[in-house]
C-alpha cells in the first residue's frame, strides 16, 4: 500500500471515532514513519514499511483510544509530556488555571506552593519552569501519575524545584506552603462521559464523588485547616454555585471565579 493509499484507507476507517479523520490518519502515518507530515505529501506513491503496524494504531484510535495514549506524548502549554494510560490526559483549559496561578505567584513573590494530583506534572512543571526560583511539593493518590510525572519531571530538568509525593490530598505535606494549586477530579460519578474518555482515562482522576465536587470541598478544608494563604482550583462548569456558597460559609479574604475560553465557569481562586 502507497502512502497515499494508506491515508485514504485510514481516513475512512477514522470517519466514525474522530471529528478529523484525514488529519489524524495523516498524523498516525507520521508517527508510524517518524517523519515530519510534509513528507506524506511528497512522497505519496511511496510504500508504507511495516502496514500491519499503521492498520494496528488505526484500529486503535477507531476504537475511540486517545491519540495521545497512542502516541504516548501529549502537548500542553508550552511542553509535551510523556502520557500513559493511567495518567490523565492534560487539556488545554487547564492552561488557564497555570495562567491565574502564575499572576499570584508573580505579584506576591511566592517561593514554596503544593500541587494535589500532579498527574502527568502539567501544571508543576509547567509553573517551574516559568519560575525557576519555585519549590513545588506535589502530590497524587494513585502510582502510575507519581512515576510517569517523575519521568516528566527529569526530562524537563526541574528535579530540584519539584517533590513528588504519595499522598491524600495534602495529608502528607507538613513544609510551610503558601499557595496550593489543584486540578482535582469534580466529574459527578453518575455523568455520562464519552467513551474516549470513560473507557481509557483513569476514574481516580475524572470522578469525585457522587454531586462531583466532593473533593473540591475537602481540598477547601484542608488547605484552610492548614493556615495556607491561596487556593487555586479547576472546577466543573457547573459547580460554581455550590462552590461559592461553601467558600461563603467560611472566613476568606478574597473570591474569584474564572471563566474558560468558552465562557463557562472553570475555576476559582480564594485567599484566606
Ligand atoms: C484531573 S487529574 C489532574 C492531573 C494533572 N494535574 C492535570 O491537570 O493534567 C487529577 C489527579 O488527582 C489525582 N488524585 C485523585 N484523588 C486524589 C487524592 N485524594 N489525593 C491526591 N491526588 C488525587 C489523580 O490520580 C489524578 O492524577
Amino acid at each position: 500500500m502507497t502512502i497515499l493509499q494508506a491515508i485514504k484507507w485510514a481516513k475512512i476507517e477514522l470517519n466514525k471515532s474522530c471529528e478529523r479523520p484525514l488529519f489524524e490518519a495523516q498524523l498516525l502515518l507520521a508517527y508510524h514513519l517518524d517523519c515530519e507530515r510534509i513528507y506524506l505529501h511528497t512522497h505519496e506513491n511511496k510504500a508504507v514499511e511495516n502496514i500491519q503496524a499503521y492498520q494496528k494504531l488505526i484500529q486503535r484510535r477507531a476504537n475511540h483510544e486517545p491519540f495521545e495514549y497512542i502516541v504516548g506524548k501529549a502537548d500542553f502549554y508550552d511542553i509535551s509530556l510523556k502520557v500513559t494510560s493511567g495518567v490523565l490526559i492534560p487539556r488545554p483549559e487547564t492552561e488557564l488555571l497555570i495562567d491565574h496561578v502564575a499572576k499570584i505567584i508573580e505579584q506576591k513573590n511566592i517561593k514554596q506552593i503544593a500541587e494535589i494530583g500532579i498527574g502527568s506534572g502539567a501544571i508543576s512543571i509547567v509553573l517551574a519552569r516559568k519560575f525557576p526560583h519555585l519549590q513545588i511539593i506535589a502530590t497524587d493518590i494513585c502510582d502510575t501519575p507519581l512515576e510517569v510525572s517523575q519521568e516528566n519531571i527529569k526530562s524537563y530538568r526541574v528535579e530540584s524545584q519539584i517533590v513528588v509525593r504519595k499522598s491524600n490530598l495534602i495529608n502528607a505535606v507538613s513544609e510551610p506552603i503558601e499557595l496550593v494549586v489543584s486540578n482535582p477530579p469534580y466529574i459527578a460519578n453518575d455523568f455520562p462521559l464519552e467513551s474516549n474518555v470513560v473507557d481509557y482515562e483513569p476514574r481516580e482522576a475524572l470522578f469525585g464523588g457522587n454531586r462531583g465536587d466532593e473533593l473540591l470541598k475537602q481540598i477547601i478544608d484542608d488547605v484552610k485547616a492548614k493556615n495556607i494563604r491561596y487556593l487555586a482550583c479547576e472546577m466543573g462548569y457547573d459547580q460554581k454555585d455550590s462552590i461559592e456558597a461553601y467558600l461563603n460559609q467560611i472566613e476568606i479574604k478574597y473570591l474569584r471565579f474564572y471563566t474558560d475560553l468558552a465562557g463557562f465557569d472553570r475555576g476559582f481562586v480564594v485567599e484566606f
